[in-house]
């Protein structure tokens, strides 16, 4: 049987431009699903000079699709609703469905994920405070409370009241207010249950069921392998499987109905939060591609921590995810600046190493190998809009050859190149669906 399913991951530490080319993909697509993580996302597209910014609803909203929140997600009902109203705001009609065993982010999470946050001293990973570790917490250690229990305010009631005297201890643990009355939280998730009620099923018997119909389905990775709370750079990342890897439990999707991979990552390294860079540009030139890039965080305002293109940690990304197709965004960002750097491996004590590290002690004393290669032009949005019209052979010749180079380095072909922020900013080498 032949599937049409696709993933969506990022390579790298996030903000790759996952939302940017899912929007591009989903014209042709009939459901876009999100796997995991929550309110943690910031997935920006821009269509005809419109801006939307995702936190949960895939981007698939943008072309009114059937968007799936899905079982590993965690759900902020709060963010939900302020986002089905601003797409109504613009418009929109939403066809949104939600799992019935999602967990849900309710306020103390978010006030421990600060607390703890406070007490990692060195390892902390500038979370968002979404409240994501510790509702992934929750739900490892089965007293989370999901999308069905909202459903059902009896069953709320119990687990609720029993989650509330954890919380309010280890809250006193951490020396943090309680703020919280049980009858008015209480009240507020079962008046959200109701809201949140029309949209909630049995996704992954649904989903199955609509790949078996040979549906054309994309799987919106958020966040980035580097970020996965397995295969990452652990503790400096997230709690959920931000990698296709996920996708099967996050989904309720076998491996064999995967049928695409395809990985997402920048002309060159950003970051926002903590851990080792080692790639990081703390001069001139960083500023300057965080300033081209606007790389400010999506969902937080921070300012990225910005470096070159790392092919290291990209080769194992590529590997770890299975990528069959690659996308890379924000070419143009690196306008004006010559010459460019791209890493092509680490160093360890002279010794040239053979797969990314795993741990942040050991990379943080690497040193990275760079290939020097020269720069391009810098041009107004529109005429990269043009460009990215007439075609590959229109780059500029640079450009060409610093896609040519990794390629070449990461013995890959690159099947989809992004120059703008705006959906048509984009060269479709190989198609997808
Ligand atoms: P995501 O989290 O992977 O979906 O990525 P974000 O949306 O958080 O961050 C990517 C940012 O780059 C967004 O502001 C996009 O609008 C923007 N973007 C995406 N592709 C391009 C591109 O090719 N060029 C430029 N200049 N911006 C881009
Ligand atoms: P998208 O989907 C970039 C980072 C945070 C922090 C770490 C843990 O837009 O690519 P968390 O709040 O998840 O507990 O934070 O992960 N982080 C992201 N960085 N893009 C994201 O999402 C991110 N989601 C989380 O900065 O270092
Ligand atoms: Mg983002």
């Amino acid at each position: 049987m032949s599937y049409n399913t696709v993933v969506i991951v990022g390579l790298s530490w996030g903000d790759e431009g996952k939302g940017k080319y899912c929007d591009y993909l989903a014209q042709k697509a009939d459901i876009v699903v999100r796997y995991q993580g929550g309110a943690n996302a910031g997935h920006t597209v821009v269509c005809d000079g419109q801006k939307y910014k995702f936190k949960l609803i895939p981007s698939g909203a943008v072309w009114e699709k059937e968007v799936v929140i899905a079982n590993g997600c965690v759900l902020d009902p709060e963010v939900l609703f302020e986002e089905i109203e601003n797409l109504e705001h613009l418009g929109k009609n939403i066809n949104l469905k939600i799992s019935s065993t999602a967990h849900i982010v309710f306020p103390f999470h978010k006030k421990l994920d600060g607390l703890q946050e406070e007490h990692k001293e060195d390892y902390k990973a500038g979370t968002t405070k979404r409240g994501i570790g510790p509702t992934y917490s929750d739900k490892s250690a089965r007293y989370g409370i999901r999308v069905f229990d909202l459903l059902n305010p009896d069953i709320l009631e119990k687990k609720l009241k029993n989650l509330f005297e954890i919380k309010k201890k280890i809250i006193s643990i951490y020396n943090g207010n309680w703020e919280y009355q049980f009858d008015e939280l209480f009240q507020r998730y079962v008046d959200y249950g109701k809201r949140i009620k029309k949209y909630v099923i049995d996704t992954a018997y649904y989903l199955n069921k609509q790949i078996e119909a040979e549906k054309k389905i994309i799987f919106e990775g958020a966040q980035g392998t580097l970020l996965s709370l397995d295969h990452g750079m652990y503790p400096y990342g997230t709690s959920s499987s931000a990698n296709a890897l996920g996708v099967c439990a996050g989904a309720g999707i076998s491996p064999k109905k995967i049928s695409k991979i395809i990985g997402v990552f920048k002309a060159y390294t950003s970051r926002v939060g903590d851990g080792p860079l080692p790639t990081e540009l703390t001069n001139q030139i960083g500023n300057i591609i965080r300033e081209q890039g606007h790389e400010y965080g999506t969902v937080t305002n921070r300012p990225r921590r910005v470096g070159w293109l790392d092919l290291f940690n990209i080769k194992y990304s590529i590997l770890i995810n299975g990528v069959d197709y690659l996308f890379i965004s924000l070419l143009d960002a690196l306008e004006g600046i010559s010459p460019l750097k791209i890493c092509t491996h680490y160093k360890l004590n002279g010794d040239t190493l053979e797969s990314w590290p795993l741990q942040s002690e050991i990379i943080e004393k690497c040193e990275p190998v760079y290939l020097t290669l020269d720069g391009w032009e810098k041009r107004s949005q529109e005429e990269w809009l043009d460009i990215a019209k007439k075609g590959y052979d229109m780059l500029p010749e640079n450009m060409k050859t610093y896609i040519e180079t990794i390629e070449r380095e990461l013995n890959h072909k690159i099947s989809a190149i992004s120059i703008g922020p705006e959906r048509n900013a984009t060269i479709q080498l190989q198609e997808i669906f």
